[in-house]
């Protein structure tokens, strides 16, 4: 018989309640004996006496044995998390901004207090991204792992793409469905898909990344432009988190809106649905998909995470613990679409190469290769409104007898461009 896991859980938000319809229709010998809430006057589906908003009297509690964290306050989580770590209580938590945050600090308190923190409902919902990581290709070299891991800006992007629905009501939808972040821009911004990136690296690399030296440029200055000009050329525009390794131990993590065409896996990644591309040396490539948001999704991840607590699993972090020498670098050449309004932009980003231009008074844009770094170093510029960027596939000229590049001709062919210049 498995041990009785008697829960204290903090937060009853989409994902607490969603855990909570999962684990009343399971005979799962577990309880949840206390429930933290920040807002006690909200109306809630639970007898009154489960509640408290008295975080210590939770954490003190002699007969609660797992801490389930689903708050959204990071900083308040890290008290949460880390007080019970210390008292040797394990952990599932699905805060990704805490855990990418402090990920070294928290190896560290499971490590000195044997106690077990599992997370796998911080990254893309409920796929099961971080116990593949940790377990499946733990003896695998990774060349990369990039996605779609953030469910709202997913959402948007498909309605305002394949319904002509305007971004502002599209956000709404996200938001009145429950799979956005109480701050929005986290989730189209790329902050929440960095943070999960930030996660996923440490598993699939053993590299612990501080998120503030992660690029995120989110997708908030689509316009009907940029997403004309992926019409036209057979893309979809999707926001992709990208962990590469590019050369002998050297990996680039970033997030960035991605101009992907049909051949992507990622092409039919609709609405709140995620999606992770393996790439390894032996196993080759290799596609999860599953609902990145909502609160049966997330919480089906957490019921899995409490259910593993029952024989006391523990990630390793083999990659981590190994010192595999990997070694993360903005030294790395991208080839981006950049919508414009400011010429200056194009100078300061310093491009190592171009391969189109084109000026019209309200529409200009440019397709060339720049440096991760210099992206970087003009984040909050890129940022503005009147920018658009978005790394586009390989697009190297193809030259053909008649001195054209096959992309050149489509882009010709689609009558987009009257002024373009491909050089
Ligand atoms: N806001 C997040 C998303 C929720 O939209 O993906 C799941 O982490």
């Amino acid at each position: 018989m498995s041990k009785k896991l008697s829960l204290g859980l903090f937060g009853f938000g989409v994902v607490g309640q969603g855990l909570y319809d999962i684990i009343r229709t399971k005979d799962l010998n577990l309880e949840i004996r206390k429930i933290a809430i920040k807002h006690p006057e909200k109306k809630r589906s639970l007898p009154a006496e489960l509640f408290t908003t008295d975080v210590d009297a939770v954490l003190n509690d002699p007969e609660i044995n797992t801490i389930v964290e689903l708050i959204n306050d990071a900083e308040a989580a890290w008290y949460i998390v880390s007080s019970a770590l210390k008292k040797g209580i394990n952990v599932v938590s699905a805060n990704k901004k805490l855990i990418a945050s402090h990920l070294e600090e928290l190896v560290d308190l499971q490590e000195e207090y044997g106690a077990s923190l599992l997370y796998e409902g911080s990254v893309c919902g409920s796929i099961p991204i971080i116990r593949n990581l940790e377990e499946y290709y733990d003896n695998e070299l990774l060349y990369s792992v990039r996605g779609i891991f953030n469910g709202s800006s997913n959402y948007i992007l498909s309605k305002v793409f394949n319904e002509d629905l305007d971004y502002d009501v599209a956000l709404k939808q996200a938001q009145d469905l429950g799979f956005a972040e109480s701050d929005p821009i986290l989730d189209v911004g790329g902050y929440d898909a960095k943070y999960k990136l930030v996660i996923a690296s440490a598993h699939a690399y053993g590299v612990l990344a501080n998120p503030d030296e992660v690029l995120n440029i989110g997708i908030q200055n689509l316009t009907s432009q940029d997403v004309q000009f992926a019409k036209e050329k057979n893309y979809k525009i999707k926001l992709v988190p990208t962990a590469l390794e590019f050369a002998e131990k050297q990996i680039v993590l970033y997030v960035l809106p991605k101009l992907v065409k049909s051949d992507d896996f990622l092409y039919n990644v609709e609405n709140e649905y995620n999606g992770v591309i393996v790439q390894a040396a032996f196993a080759d490539q290799q596609f999860f998909f599953g609902k990145g948001a909502g609160g049966h999704p997330t919480g089906s991840a957490v019921l899995s995470d409490i259910a593993a607590l029952r024989y006391d699993y523990k990630y390793e972090y083999k990659k981590y613990h190994q010192k595999s020498g990997f070694r993360l670098t903005g030294d790395y050449s991208l080839n981006v679409y950049l919508r414009y309004t400011d010429e200056s932009l194009i100078q300061k980003l310093h491009f190592e190469s171009i391969t189109e231009r084109y000026y019209s008074p309200d529409f200009s844009y440019i397709i060339g290769k720049v440096s991760l770094n210099s992206l970087i170093e003009h984040k909050e510029l890129l940022s503005i409104k009147g920018s658009f960027v978005a790394e586009i596939g390989n697009v190297s000229p193809v030259t053909h007898e008649s001195g054209y590049s096959e992309e050149h001709l489509k882009i010709e062919a689609s009558g987009v461009a009257t002024h373009i210049a491909t050089i």
